[in-house]
């Protein structure tokens, strides 16, 4: 994931513009940085930084995207919470008709208060599901439990056999496929905490048919995120299209296929088509089902959102030790940890549009007491000084869902922007907000 340096595309052009326009909703104005219709600058001053801000209508595209790429076939898209779990994007897209991926007794909540009517298509992922999580599910009826190991299975008969609620499952599993991506989010490898073996899983399936409390209704495979080429999606799901058949001779009744997530976007400033993408992978995820006709289940997350959505800080500070120069800004690793998690590169471009072609080389980072801290080093980026105001693009996915309050920072506020009009979704934090659960 981490990608090469490049220059931000508003230093290398003459007439400076955004990279890949298409591809995000922000671009200049009258010299200003927008999302959409509105000003960064004015929201810097309203609400003040550091802030998120995303698109609403950009949201939408992508998720209509899916929907027009997969139209010839019976599926669901369920939106993976975790790329982004506020209420209000989560209600826009349940509003559309999504269904989510959920991980946590906590996301079943979030989708519960966003878009209740949104539940019956919620699929409920991940290794480590407690008992009281999966109450919360069976009773709230959601659409399938992808199960990631035998004991979790046992756990589900027992849980459903108590509750008196019958379970639909899917093990998830895993097809020993080799996708390209940063090693701490590659899911679909033998050597990986994630999914059941695919040559064990016949023989679970066979198993679990001796509960009635347990309803193999599906499978399900997830092969890692930030996957960019397609081929491996469509390895995966040949794989588990050829144990669909087997399943079904064993006498399962077989009806969802859930592909998982995991398709990539472009972090860097070069040409980016997010449709041509979706079909691709589009096409890709057919070829691998061949002529199966069960309901199609795709979990994205990433590709729906982070591109929708910057982070938009203000310079503090600008400071030169020996041969280096770093640009120190009010957000910092615990407001977007990509960049210091995966050594991920993020676009900073400012919000004020350089008139000129002056540039500095520098490391941009946060105040956090870490060398860790840091946005982008050693990039070029223009003449900023302190007081100035710069965006960090495609923020909107594993930004504030993976932000946290070291340093006792307070995280930022949430705005989404509809059009020309803006929508406060998350205030800022207060410190009232932060010990607010401790205890003297
Ligand atoms: N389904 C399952 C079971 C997953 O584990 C994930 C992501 C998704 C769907 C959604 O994947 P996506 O479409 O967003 O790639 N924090 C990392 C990404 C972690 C992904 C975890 N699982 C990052 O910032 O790059």
């Amino acid at each position: 994931m981490s990608r090469r340096k490049r220059a931000p595309a508003v230093l290398k052009k003459k007439t400076a513009a955004v990279p890949t326009v298409a591809a995000r909703p922000f671009a200049y104005r009258n010299r200003t940085l927008h999302c959409d219709g509105v000003s960064l600058a004015s929201l810097a001053e309203q609400h003040g930084t550091p802030l998120y801000i995303y698109s609403a209508s950009q949201i939408t595209e992508r998720f209509q995207l899916f929907q027009k790429s997969f139209a010839s076939r019976s599926h669901t898209v369920c939106y993976a919470v975790k790329a982004n779990s506020s209420l209000a994007i989560l209600r826009l897209l349940g509003k559309q008709g999504a269904g989510f991926d959920i991980v946590s007794g906590g996301e079943l909540e979030r989708v519960r208060k966003a878009h209740k009517p949104a539940l019956k298509k919620v699929v409920f992922s991940g290794v480590g599901k407690q008992a009281w999580e999966i109450d919360a599910a069976l009773k709230a009826d959601i659409l399938q439990f992808n199960v990631e190991s035998e004991m979790e299975l046992d756990l589900l008969a027992a849980r459903a056999e108590a509750l008196g609620i019958r379970a639909r499952f899917a093990l998830r599993v895993n097809p020993d496929v080799f996708a390209e991506t940063h090693p701490y989010i590659s899911t679909g490898l033998s050597e990986h905490k994630f999914g059941i073996d695919i040559k064990i899983a016949r023989a679970l399936y066979r198993r679990a048919a001796k509960s009635k409390w347990l309803d193999a209704s599906g499978i399900s495979v997830h092969i890692g995120s930030q996957i960019r080429k397609v081929d491996p999606f469509a390895a995966a799901l040949e794989r588990v299209t050829a144990l669909v058949a087997l399943l079904r001779r064993d006498g399962h009744d077989i009806r969802y296929i859930d592909a998982g997530g995991g398709l990539g976007i472009d972090y860097s400033d070069a040409p980016f088509d997010p449709a041509h993408q979706v079909e691709r992978y589009a096409a890709a995820l057919f070829k691998g089902l061949g002529d199966e006709q069960a309901h199609l289940l795709l979990e994205p997350g990433r590709f729906l959102v982070a591109q929708a959505g910057a982070l938009l800080t203000r310079v503090l500070v600008l400071k030169k030790n020996g041969s280096k120069t770093f640009v120190i800004t009010d957000a910092a690793m615990n407001d977007l940890i990509r960049p210091a998690l995966y050594h991920a590169h993020h676009e900073i471009v400012p919000v004020r549009q350089p008139t000129g072609k002056a540039s500095i080389t520098a490391d941009i980072v946060g105040p956090v007491c870490e060398s860790g801290d840091f946005f982008a080093r050693d990039r070029a980026i223009a003449n900023v000084k302190p007081g100035d105001l710069v965006a960090l693009l495609d923020a909107g996915a594993y930004g504030m869902s993976l932000s946290s309050n070291y340093n006792s920072r307070s995280r930022p506020a949430e705005i989404l922007v509809e059009g020309t009009t803006t929508k406060l979704i998350r205030r800022r934090e207060t410190m009232r907000d932060q010990l607010g659960p401790e205890v003297l």
